[in-house]
């Protein structure tokens, strides 16, 4: 199966929690996974080289690939029914290049926040997305939320993005989110993450994985 970091807003946490959603896979549920990085700022890409300098064997593979390369990889990678295959792309909803990615894809995964402008550029997204592929499972992980900040429009906004998937429980804003690597996780953001990925991987991929195969 493949899912798909997404969301035009920068900046939201898609190639954050990409790495982090790799290592509870691998790490937690004993998946088999491979990372594509498809941004040009190859930033986790270049965290998992950094890494592998200090000989650490990887949890799993990070491959770079250009967005046109999402056909071959899409072939390929149906052909192994029990792997987890993850995109990160960077933001840009005009890049032609997204459209096939957007259709070919099982599951979106799409970090946001409560702010008007992540909120309107998340709903666009999430608009376009559902306009081109209209089987792919959509989730909206509200992410770097404070605790001491009541958010007016959170049940608002929960409301209109139910319209095209589920939305999660928060994920808090915290500072050890810049230390994560693609071999490990901090126990303290394991804590913070948990709960949202055994929801999104019991609920919406544990039982989907042979299904995914071949479609
Ligand atoms: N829950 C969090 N708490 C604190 N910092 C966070 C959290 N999630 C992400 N960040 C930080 O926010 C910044 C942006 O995150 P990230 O690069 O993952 O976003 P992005 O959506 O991939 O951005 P881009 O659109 O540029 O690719 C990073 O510095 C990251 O460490
Ligand atoms: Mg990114």
């Amino acid at each position: 199966m493949i899912t798909l970091f997404g969301n035009q807003k920068g900046g939201v946490g898609k190639s954050t929690l990409a790495v982090l959603f790799a290592n509870y896979l691998s790490l937690v549920q004993n998946k088999e996974v491979v990372l594509f990085d498809m941004d040009n700022q190859r930033s986790i890409y270049n965290k998992f080289q950094a890494a592998q300098v200090l000989e650490n064997k990887p949890l799993y593979e990070v491959e770079i690939a250009e967005m046109e390369q999402f056909e071959t990889i899409n072939s390929i990678v149906r052909e192994r029914p029990n792997l987890i295959t993850l995109l990160d792309v960077a933001g840009n909803i005009e890049n032609d290049n997204l459209m096939p990615i957007f259709k070919g894809v099982d599951l979106i995964i799409c970090p946001f926040a409560y702010d008007e402008f992540s909120v309107g550029a998340t709903i666009d997204f999430a608009e376009v997305v559902r306009t081109l592929n209209e089987e792919a499972i959509i989730i909206f992980i509200p992410n770097r939320i404070k605790t001491n900040v009541k958010y007016e429009t959170l049940e608002s906004v929960n409301k209109v993005l139910a319209n095209y998937g589920a939305v999660t429980k928060p994920i808090p804003e915290r500072i050890d989110f810049q230390r994560i690597t693609t071999f490990e996780t901090p126990a303290s953001i394991i804590q913070a993450v948990s709960p949202v990925f055994d929801l999104i991987y019991n609920g919406f991929i544990n039982q989907k994985l042979g299904l995914w195969a071949k479609v």
